[in-house]
């Protein structure tokens, strides 16, 4: 069974397209979003149209509850706020309303999904979190793999033995041990910031308890136009330069 994991898309539907032709090279069972489909990028509506024709499920992110929930949006600053302003102009009612409809965590088997953190936080960052506050919530998780997403960047930590390790992730393929657990922080689709432009997203296959996590290559400028047409504040252009 091999479920594909993909978060932070951003509105950005040119990358979302690229990810989706790779899934379909892949033989995947199952794909599901970690979230903040929307805000920063040109084309939100576009994106939940696009995962709505093709049924993939996902769960809430922060910028999803800044569109359909106005005391949320206070807790942005003020360039992500703005963004936010301009999404909410640029979905419909229809989409507002199946946004606000997205669950905080989705649970498959041994898998829990969800943007922030473990068990259901849309908000919670990673880095937050001391080592000894993420290695209680893994202990006390029934699921032994936690994907999320929320600071765009790619790292697994391994509770092995009551003890925790943290390791970046990159491309590859990583076998896992299906004795411990694992929170796995899935990178961005949309607005990537580990340094590499290209759009991630992650595999995990529960026959060969593999990891495996993408880059995929894809017309960033046309993203980037985009972005520059809508008005939206320049810094979600560059970001992705
Ligand atoms: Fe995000």
């Amino acid at each position: 069974m091999k479920t594909a994991i993909l978060s932070d898309i951003h509105g950005n539907a040119t990358a979302l397209e690229a990810v989706l032709k790779d899934v379909d090279s892949c033989a995947v069972n199952m794909v599901l979003s970690l979230g903040d489909n929307i805000g920063y990028g040109p084309e939100p509506e576009k994106v939940i149209d696009i995962l709505r024709s093709r049924k993939i499920p996902s769960v809430t992110g922060n910028h999803e509850l800044g569109v359909t929930r106005p005391d949320f949006l206070p807790l942005f600053n003020p360039i992500a706020r703005k963004s936010i302003e301009m999404t909410i102009d640029m979905l419909s009612e229809n989409c507002i309303h199946h946004i606000e409809n997205f669950p905080n965590a989705i649970v498959k088997d041994d898998l829990r999904f969800v943007h922030g953190f473990p068990p259901e936080s849309p908000t919670k960052y990673l880095f937050e979190l001391s080592d000894n506050e993420i290695e209680n919530s893994l202990s006390v998780m029934v699921e032994r793999y936690c994907f999320i997403g929320h600071t765009h960047d790619l790292e697994i930590l391994i509770l092995e033995n009551d003890r925790l390790t943290r390791h970046p992730l990159e491309k590859g393929i990583f076998p896992l041990n299906p004795k411990n657990k694992y929170l796995i922080n899935s990178g961005s689709v949309g607005q990537p910031r580990d340094g590499n432009s290209q759009a991630k997203y992650v595999i995990w296959d529960s026959i060969t308890h593999e990891l495996t996590v993408k880059y995929i290559t894809y017309n960033i400028f046309d993203t980037v136009k985009k972005i520059y047409n809508a008005g939206l504040p320049d810094q979600h252009a560059l970001r992705l330069l």
